[in-house]
Formats: structure tokens, C-alpha cells, sequence
């Protein structure tokens, strides 16, 4: 099928990608020149594992391209993936402009029908107001216009492996004609019979992803509440966390034992600095906004937002315990990116961490594999190093901000020979705890209370910690 996919972010480079992976001729455009430009030399301007080599592959094999002619790109299309930003405005409200841009430049380039596919993230009932504009806009009387949503659930660091092997596809519809066009779309992975390519393993996929049909509004609805569940998830682990310190009991035992009943699942309970990046805080927000504007009471999703924000408070209370006072103290800073596999910091906890600690003094040096570019351009105070080792020279203190596995994988004894104080505080739970202290580390991280660890386990560096501590 030719289709075309407007707005080259995230979203729409690895749906647009992955669409032409499926066998369809795709077209992709953007009103950035510099993206365009860039992605047209063959440069993938964002960190997403697979892509750059399956996006190369497929425009080798002419099923993909890149055009800052969106008008082309909309009448050569038969279907249009709407992929462009929806930010968020700062009522928290949904900032519908870039849809709305774009509905109508379909309206006025289509000359022939159209299907016009949602896939930006949007609040109900924006499926209805965009088949109002195509109709209001529409210029060329042969251009008739479908619609349809279809909410991606791609995840940052493993959006190619979602997009082709996902959990489900929901589309969301209200003609038949339109059910059937976006299944012929996704046909090779409902059938299960598309073999991953050989860079992703080459196995078939181990089950055939169920479709659901839906309304339109539903579709629009599953996206928000997905998200925001998984954000309740995750406040409901770190509220427990809480509990778990000051009762004595380990966040990790009571998470995995929770896990296991299958009701329940064992992901998204992974407690630390909470959630951040662009689609889960924003999307809290705009379902906030939506229960608002439509008189229900949802003060329990306020509540998981709060108990966000709340995570980089206790954490500097943290720091604040271990280094007592922050001014003139070198502040080592493992990870930047808003979780592990991505380079995007957008509302990253790491940038809310830093901010305080420069607010209160501290100096900070910092590494993280992708992310180090971006947060030089707004925090041009602190220090990128090249590698690890070089944030632990001489620090006091060195801090987990995101979950990168090869923080795990790090030579810990030589990080603790090069630190003025072996202190590692792990916002994200990455370490085992028993382990860093048989190292000689003052270690500290969330619902894993350093009382606990120590009554189970005496190491017999313990002594060297804290006189390592009062030294420093
Ligand atoms: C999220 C959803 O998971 C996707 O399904 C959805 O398609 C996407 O938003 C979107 O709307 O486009 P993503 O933003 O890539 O994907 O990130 P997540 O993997 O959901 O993680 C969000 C944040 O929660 C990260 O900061 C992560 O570190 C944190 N997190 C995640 C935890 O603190 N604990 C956990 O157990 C899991």
C-alpha cells in the first residue's frame, strides 16, 4: 500500500520505518528542513536500537523515503499516519495545533479518498473534531476521508521490536471499509507469519498479536488509560518502597512476590525516581485534564502524579542525609536519559536532580552512553566525562540516575578506589545492595533499607566505609 507518514519523531520514524519493513511503499515528511535534510543523507537524528539499519535497508530497497513535500507525499498516499507532536500545554490540556495544521493540509492537497489515521496520542473525541476539519477544509471534490485511531504503544529503547511484535493493535474505527484497509496494513504481523529480521534475532514471533476493533473514542480512550495505569503502577511500587523503609522490608522481595500473581504482573513495579520522559507525565496530565473537563472525579491519578514529583524530593533528602551539606561537594552522575536504551532527556528526573544540586552548590560531573550531547546544550554547568570512571575520580558521592545495564556491569572496586568517599546513592535500584557493601560502599536506594541489609548481612569492609565516611 502507498502511505505516508507526516511528522518524523520518534513515533513516526519507527512507524514509518517499520510500516515499509511490512512491504508498503512509505513516505515520510516533516516541516523540520534540518530533520528532512538529515534523514534524507541517511542520518537518524534520534538513539533507537535497529532502526538506523532498518531504515537504511528499506530506503536501499526503495520502500521508504523522505520528502519535504508533505503535499506530494498526501496526494500520493492512499493511507496518511498522522504522527506529529502533542505536547503539553500549560493547563496541562493537549496542544492540538500540529493535528490540526495537518488536517487541514490533507483537506486541502487530497484529490482522491483517503484513509487518515491518528496516531499521535490525543484526548477523546479528537477523532471526531478531525473529521470535521477534513470535511470544513476540504478543497477537491473526489477527496473523500476516512478515519481512524491507532494508538502506538512503542516504548523508547525497543520501539521496532513493539511496533512488529506488539501485545495487541487496537483500531479504533466507524466504517468497515476502513477495518479492512488497516488490516491489510498490519496483515504480515497478524497473520505471524513476518519473521523478525535477521538483526532482531531472526525468530518468529512467539504469538500472533490480537486485533481490536474498536470506536473511535475507545481507541483514543485505551491509549491514555494504558499509560496512566502504568503510572499508578509505578507510584503504587514506589509508595511501598516508602513502606518498606520504614518498616524494615525489602522492596525487591515484596515486587517480585507481588508479581507472580498473574493478576497483578511484575512490570512497571520497578521503584526509584519515578517516571519520567514525554509520554507518560504528559499523558497523566491531559487524562487529569480530560476527567476534568468532563466532571469525573479521577483525584486517584492527581495522587500517582504527586507521588512522582515527590520522588526527586526524597531523593535529595537522601543525598542531603549522606553528604550532609551539598555546597563545593563533587557529585558523580551515572545515567541522564529518562530510562535506559534512549538519548531523549525530556522531563528526565536526572535534569530535576542535577538543577537542585547545582541550586544547592554541588559540583557535578556526569556520563551517560547517548544522552550527554542534549543535556550539554541546557546544562551547560556540569561536566560530561567520556566514560564512567572518569565521573568517580575524587567524587564524595556518585548517583544512578537512569537504568543503564552496563552501570551494573562496571568495575565497582576500581569506582571505589577512585572515590574521595565510596558513597553510591542508586536512584534506580540497579545494584544489589549486599554486594556494594561487601565492596565498601555506603550504599543507599529506595525500599531496600541499608538497617535491613546490614542485620542480614555484616561485611567485613564495614569498618573502612565509615572511616572512609568520616575522612571525606
Ligand atoms: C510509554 C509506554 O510504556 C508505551 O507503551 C507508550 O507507547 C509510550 O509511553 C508512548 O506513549 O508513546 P516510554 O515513554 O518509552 O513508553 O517509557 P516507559 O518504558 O513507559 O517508562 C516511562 C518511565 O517510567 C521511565 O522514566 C522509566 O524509568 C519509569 N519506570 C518504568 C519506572 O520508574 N518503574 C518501572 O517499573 C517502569
Amino acid at each position: 500500500m502507498r502511505i505516508s507518514v507526516i511528522g518524523c519523531g520518534y513515533v513516526g520514524l519507527v512507524t514509518g520505518t517499520c510500516l515499509a519493513e511490512l512491504g508498503h511503499h512509505v513516505v515520510c515528511t516533516d516541516n523540520d528542513p534540518e530533520r528532512m535534510a538529515s534523514l534524507k543523507a541517511g542520518v537518524v537524528p534520534i538513539y533507537e536500537p535497529y532502526l538506523d539499519g532498518m531504515l537504511a535497508a528499506n530506503c536501499r530497497a526503495n520502500r521508504l523515503s523522505f520528502s519535504i513535500d508533505a503535499g506530494e507525499a498526501v496526494r500520493t498516499a492512499e493511507a496518511i499516519f498522522i504522527c506529529v507532536g502533542t505536547p503539553p500545554l500549560e493547563t496541562g490540556d493537549t496542544d492540538l495545533s500540529a493535528i490540526d495544521n495537518v488536517a487541514r493540509l490533507i483537506a486541502a492537497e487530497a484529490r482522491t479518498p483517503k484513509l487518515v489515521v491518528e496516531k499521535s496520542t490525543v484526548p477523546a473525541q479528537t477523532g471526531q473534531q478531525l473529521k470535521r476539519q477534513l470535511g470544513h477544509y476540504r478543497r477537491n471534490g473526489g477527496a473523500e476521508f476516512r478515519v481512524a485511531s491507532n494508538p502506538e504503544f512503542l516504548r523508547e529503547g525497543t520501539a521496532v521490536e513493539d511496533f512488529l511484535h506488539p501485545d495487541r493493535i487496537v483500531i479504533g474505527v466507524d466504517e468497515e471499509a476502513t477495518e479492512r484497509q488497516l488490516r491489510e496494513i498490519y496483515r504480515p504481523i497478524l497473520e505471524g507469519r513476518f519473521h523478525c529480521p535477521m538483526h532482531l534475532g531472526g525468530c518468529p514471533p512467539t504469538h500472533s498479536p490480537e486485533l481490536l476493533v474498536t470506536t473511535i473514542n475507545s481507541a483514543e480512550l485505551i491509549k491514555h488509560a494504558s499509560n496512566s495505569f502504568l503510572a499508578l503502577k509505578i507510584s503504587y511500587a514506589n509508595v511501598i518502597a516508602d513502606l518498606c523503609e520504614k518498616v524494615g522490608a525489602d522492596i525487591k522481595e515484596v515486587t517480585r512476590a507481588m508479581g507472580l500473581d498473574s493478576r497483578i504482573g511484575p512490570r512497571f513495579l520497578a521503584a526509584g525516581l519515578g517516571f519520567g520522559g514525554f509520554c507518560l507525565p504528559k499523558d497523566v496530565q491531559a487524562f487529569i485534564r480530560l476527567a476534568e473537563r468532563t466532571g469525573v472525579d479521577f483525584s486517584m491519578l492527581k495522587e500517582a502524579e504527586r507521588v512522582n514529583k515527590r520522588r526527586i524530593d526524597i531523593f535529595l533528602e537522601k543525598i542531603r542525609q549522606a553528604l550532609w551539606v551539598l555546597k563545593d561537594k563533587q557529585v558523580g552522575v551515572l545515567g541522564l536519559a529518562f530510562k535506559a536504551n534512549t538519548d531523549d532527556i525530556r522531563f528526565a528526573p536526572s535534569l530535576e536532580v542535577i538543577r537542585r544540586l547545582l541550586a544547592e552548590g554541588a559540583q557535578v560531573r556526569a556520563y551517560d552512553r547517548e544522552a550527554m550531547d542534549r543535556t550539554s546544550v541546557i546544562l551547560p554547568q556540569i561536566q560530561c566525562c567520556r566514560e564512567p570512571y572518569e565521573v568517580a575520580r575524587d567524587a564524595d558521592a556518585l548517583l544512578i540516575l537512569t537504568e543503564w545495564e552496563e552501570f551494573r556491569q562496571l568495575d565497582w572496586e576500581r569506582i571505589h578506589g577512585l572515590m574521595a568517599r565510596p558513597l553510591v546513592l542508586d536512584g534506580r535500584n540497579l545494584l544489589e545492595p549486599k554486594a556494594m557493601m561487601k565492596r565498601g560502599f555506603e550504599y543507599h536506594s529506595f525500599g531496600q533499607p541499608v538497617e535491613t541489609v546490614t542485620a542480614r548481612f555484616v561485611p567485613p569492609q564495614i569498618s573502612k566505609v565509615s572511616e572512609a565516611s568520616v575522612s571525606a
